[in-house]
């Protein structure tokens, strides 16, 4: 375990422990006060962010340690003209731990090629986010004991949601998981995600509304319409308010099941779920910081080995996808053949 850019980077039993440390941290916190002294988090959010960036820095205080960085890029030197090789470059050299989030996807696994601390990717564009994946399974891990035997429907933004596809990514790990794609067409599951749940056998099923399959499901994962993400405003308009949840539908729904959203929320969960004992997303936002603090507790004890790269530039392919962090980082390795998956964004590669 080196660098967190997808949470399927830990094996089984480092997860288990991770998942173990959490919860002794949720039981316990006052134990962890000095955990992380003397440390120092650089924390770079090239994109907005209230929760993760603030549960990473409080995550941080909590264990004693302090955080250095900026949440808004504006303020850095990447607007000089910086290279993002250059800023992980210093940064690692000033820090013991570097949190990273940035709209380009890959740019996570960019920066832990240039790095002598951990990276920990906090979303790439709409690739992936593994600590809200922590978060989301500490979740249901805290409150159903196993992923394993769930029916989950996951409804909203399925193609630029991050957080949805490292979830799946995730969810692999575990036996009988039911899927449920709720989503409208122009917002449905990339097909790159399609195909890895396909390679890796996970049961799926496209519903195009929430009330087709609420009865049926253990979890139901909200997510919000990603209007950054579209390249037109109208686009965007023409979706909004689509597939809310409310009090009314919550009356069909198993007496058990859990509401969870990565937040923050616009209008697909009205205000009335709020109250429901079934809508746990605070307290999903609150077991991420405990998930983030266990996470930054384990990779600041770990020996770490810097990643080794000989190569500059790309060597007769190129990413398909226009938002790959290859694109504005020229130097960046990149090899493979046509067709193969770009080891920054999943993409498709094609020849030059
Ligand atoms: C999400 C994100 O940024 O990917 N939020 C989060 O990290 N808690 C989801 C979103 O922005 O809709």
């Amino acid at each position: 375990m080196r660098h967190i850019i997808d949470l399927c980077d830990l094996t089984e039993k480092e997860f288990s422990d991770l998942y173990k440390l959490t919860t002794n941290i949720i039981d316990r916190p006052e134990g962890y006060t000095d955990a992380c002294r003397g440390k120092v988090l650089g924390s770079l959010f090239y994109e907005p962010s209230t929760r993760t960036n603030l549960s990473f820095s409080t995550a941080m205080m909590r264990l004693g340690g302090s955080v250095v960085g900026f949440s808004d890029p504006g303020s850095s030197s990447t607007t000089k003209g910086e290279t993002l090789k250059d800023t992980i470059n210093m940064v690692s050299s000033y820090a013991d731990l570097i949190v990273m989030r940035n709209p380009r996807e890959g740019a996570a696994k960019a920066a832990s090629l240039y790095s002598s601390v951990p990276v920990i990717n906090a979303g790439d564009g709409g690739h992936l986010h593994p600590t809200q994946t922590l978060t989301d399974m500490v979740t249901i891990l805290r409150y159903r004991g196993s992923a394993d035997d769930m029916k989950i429907g996951l409804c909203g933004d399925l193609k630029y949601g991050r957080t949805v596809h490292s979830l799946l990514h995730f969810l692999e790990r575990y036996h009988n998981v039911q899927i449920y794609l709720i989503s409208p067409d122009v917002l449905a599951l990339p097909d790159y995600m399609v195909q890895f749940l396909k390679a890796h056998n996970m049961p799926f099923c496209q519903a195009r509304s929430i009330e087709e399959v609420l009865p049926e499901l253990d979890v139901l994962y909200m997510t919000r319409i990603q209007r950054e993400r579209f390249s037109s405003a109208q686009e965007y308009e023409n979706l909004e308010g689509n597939y809310q949840l409310t009090a009314e539908k919550m009356k069909r729904a198993k007496r058990d099941m859990l509401v969870l959203h990565p937040l923050p929320r616009v209008d697909e969960i009205a205000q009335d779920v709020d109250d429901d004992p079934r809508a746990v997303y605070f307290r999903q936002a609150r077991f991420g910081m405990f998930g983030r603090m266990a996470l930054l507790l384990t990779l600041s004890k770990l020996p770490f080995v810097r990643a080794g790269y000989q190569d500059i530039g790309a060597h007769g392919v190129r990413c398909t996808n226009p938002k790959c962090i290859t694109h504005s980082e020229a130097y960046l390795p990149l090899e493979g053949t046509a067709g193969a998956r770009c080891p920054y964004c999943d993409a498709p590669l094609e020849a030059l």
